[in-house]
C-alpha cells in the first residue's frame, strides 16, 4: 500500500519509516462499511497488502487537507509540537482517526490513537498538549453523528459524507473461496509476512483472507465462543462476548503492540507465524483453544497446545487454513489472568508472557491451564504444571511448588530479550502476579517472597 500510494499514486505526504510498522510515519485510514457502518481505522501502509484495500476509503495525509489548516494541523502548530515534519503527517492521520472515530472522546482515546507514532525530534509534551487540545474540540460532539462533527468543525473535509454512498456502490465478493491446493500464500493483516519476507512477498501469489465472511466474526454459542480466523485483536478489544467475560480484557490489549498494528494483527496470523512469544497465541493456550482446520472439502479440529511441534513447525499441512477458533468462555468459577514483561512496556514483543485459567469449586481447582511464552523454541503450553492444580487449594506453598514444576518444563535461552536466568526468575515473578492479581485476599508478603 505504501509503495502504491507513493509510487503510483505520487502522493508523498506518507513517508517512509522504518517500514516494519514500528514508527507510524507511513499511518493511512481505511474506511469500510461493516453491517451498514462507516468505519474507519488506521493502519501502517507499509505492511498492508494492497489486496486488502479492495472496496476500502483508503485515505492518506492529502485526504485530510482542508483549505487552511485542519483542527489537528492547528493544534500541532500552536502547540510546537513538530520540528524536522517527518513523523507529522502519521500523528496528524492517526488523530484525524480519532476525531472520526465512533469511540467516546476521551484524552486517554486521544493518546492512544498515536500509540503508534514515534517522533524523534519534538519531545512527547507538546504532542501529548496538541492531542489534548484535539480532545477538548471533540468534546463539543455531544452523541452528534461522527462524521458530520468533523466535517463541520474542520477536522476533515466534507466529502467524507459521500463516502458512506460511493462505498455501497461497490458489489464485492466477500465469500471469495480459498484457494486450497492452488500455492497461493495465505495473508491476513500482513504484519508478520511483509517485515519477514518483504522483498519476495510482493511477487507471490496470495489469497488474502483478511476480509473473507467467512473467516470473520466473533460469535458466542451457549458458553462457547467461536472467532473468524481473520479476527483482528481490535475486534477481540471491541467485541462485546470479550468484554463481557474478560473484566481486564483493556488493560491485556494494551499490552499488544499498537493501535495501527492491531487493527490489522489477526489471530489465525498470530498463531500460525508460531512465534514463541505471541501474545494472542499465549491468551488462547492457557484457554485451551481448538483450532478449525479446513482444506477443500476436509476439515478437522485440533487444540492450540498441540499445534507447535517444534521451531515455527506447525501440525498442519501448508495448505489448510485456520477457518474458525473456539474455547469455553470463563464463567463464574472461572479466573483468567494474562502478564507480559517487554524491555518498554508498549509496542514491543514480549521477553516472557504468560496466562493462566483456573475453575474453582468448592474452593478445589478443577481445571487449569497455564501457558507462557519466551521459554523455549515454542509458544509452551504447561501441561505437568496445568495437571498439577487440578485437585488443590490454592495457598502460598502451592504457588512455591508450581513455580519450582514450571521451571522443569521450560528451557529459555539468552538472547537480545534477556538471559537465560533472567527469562526463568520472568516466570516465576509472572506465576506468583497471576495469583497476587486474582487472589488478592492471599497474603501478599508470604507470597512474594517464595
Ligand atoms: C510493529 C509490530 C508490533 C508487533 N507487536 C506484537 C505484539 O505486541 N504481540 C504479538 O503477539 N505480536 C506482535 N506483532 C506480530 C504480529 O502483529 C502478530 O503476530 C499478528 O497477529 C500476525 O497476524 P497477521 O494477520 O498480520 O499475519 P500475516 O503476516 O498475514 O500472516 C502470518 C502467518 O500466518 C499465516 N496465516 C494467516 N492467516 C492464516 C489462516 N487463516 N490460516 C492459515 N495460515 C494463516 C500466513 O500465511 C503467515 O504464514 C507485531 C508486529 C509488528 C509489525
Ligand atoms: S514506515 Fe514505519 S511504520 Fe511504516
Ligand atoms: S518532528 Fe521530527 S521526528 Fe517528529
Amino acid at each position: 500500500m505504501l509503495d502504491f500510494i507513493r509510487y503510483n499514486e505520487h502522493l508523498t505526504g506518507t513517508k517512509i519509516g522504518c517500514r516494519e510498522g514500528d514508527c507510524g510515519a507511513c499511518t493511512i485510514l481505511t474506511g469500510e462499511l461493516k453491517n451498514g457502518m462507516l468505519n474507519y481505522s488506521s493502519a501502517t501502509s507499509c505492511l498492508m497488502p494492497l489486496g486488502n484495500a479492495a472496496g476500502k476509503h483508503i485515505v492518506t495525509i492529502e485526504g485530510i487537507n482542508l483549505e487552511g489548516l485542519n483542527v489537528m494541523q492547528e493544534a500541532f502548530t500552536e502547540e510546537g509540537a513538530t520540528q524536522c515534519g517527518f513523523c507529522t503527517p502519521g500523528f496528524i492521520v492517526s488523530l484525524a482517526g480519532f476525531c472520526i472515530s465512533e469511540k467516546t472522546p476521551t484524552y486517554s482515546n486521544a493518546i492512544d490513537s498515536v500509540n503508534g507514532n514515534i517522533c524523534r525530534c519534538t519531545g512527547y509534551k507538546s504532542i501529548e498538549r496538541a492531542a489534548a487540545t484535539i480532545n477538548e474540540r471533540m468534546q463539543q460532539r455531544n452523541g452528534k453523528d461522527s462524521l458530520e462533527f468533523a466535517v463541520e468543525n474542520k477536522m476533515v473535509p466534507g466529502y467524507f459524507l459521500g463516502i458512506k454512498e460511493r462505498l455501497q456502490k461497490f458489489s464485492l465478493p466477500t465469500n471469495g473461496k480459498d484457494s486450497n491446493g492452488m500455492q497461493a500464500k495465505y495473508l491476513g493483516g500482513g504484519t508478520d509476512l511483509y517485515v519477514q519476507q518483504h522483498d519476495t512477498i510482493v511477487h507471490e501469489d496470495i489469497d488474502f483472507l483478511f476480509d473473507k465472511q467467512h473467516l470473520n466474526g466473533i460469535f458466542k454459542n451457549a458458553n462457547i465462543c467461536e472467532i473468524g480466523a481473520a479476527a483482528t485483536v481490535s475486534d477481540i478489544a471491541s467485541s462485546l462476548v470479550f468484554k463481557d467475560h474478560f473484566p481486564k480484557l483493556d488493560e491485556y490489549i494494551k499490552l499488544v503492540s499498537s493501535t495501527q498494528i492491531r487493527n490489522m494483527a489477526t489471530v489465525a496470523g498470530n498463531f500460525t507465524n508460531a512465534s514463541p512469544i505471541g501474545d494472542l497465541t499465549i491468551f488462547f493456550l492457557a484457554l485451551n483453544a481448538r483450532l478449525k482446520l479446513v482444506t477443500g472439502n476436509t476439515a478437522r479440529e485440533i487444540y492450540l497446545k498441540d499445534f507447535y511441534k517444534g521451531y515455527k513447525s506447525l501440525a498442519k499441512t501448508p495448505d489448510e487454513i485456520i477457518e474458525r477458533i473456539f474455547f469455553e468462555l470463563p464463567g463464574q468459577n472461572d479466573h483468567f489472568n494474562f502478564e507480559k514483561v517487554c524491555k518498554r512496556t508498549y509496542l514491543d514483543i514480549a521477553s516472557v508472557n504468560t496466562a493462566i485459567r483456573l475453575r474453582i469449586e468448592h474452593n478445589i481447582i478443577v481445571d487449569a491451564g497455564l501457558s507462557s511464552g519466551g521459554v523455549g523454541p515454542i509458544p509452551a503450553y504447561l501441561f505437568k504444571s496445568s495437571e498439577f492444580l487440578v485437585g488443590k487449594k490454592i495457598s502460598s506453598e502451592l504457588i512455591s511448588e508450581l513455580i519450582a514444576l514450571a521451571q522443569t518444563e521450560i528451557s529459555p535461552i539468552s538472547d537480545a530479550r534477556g538471559t537465560e536466568e533472567y527469562k526463568r526468575l520472568l516466570l516465576s515473578q509472572l506465576i506468583k502476579a497471576h495469583f497476587i492479581k486474582l487472589f488478592p485476599a492471599l497474603p501478599l508478603e508470604q507470597v512474594m517472597h517464595l
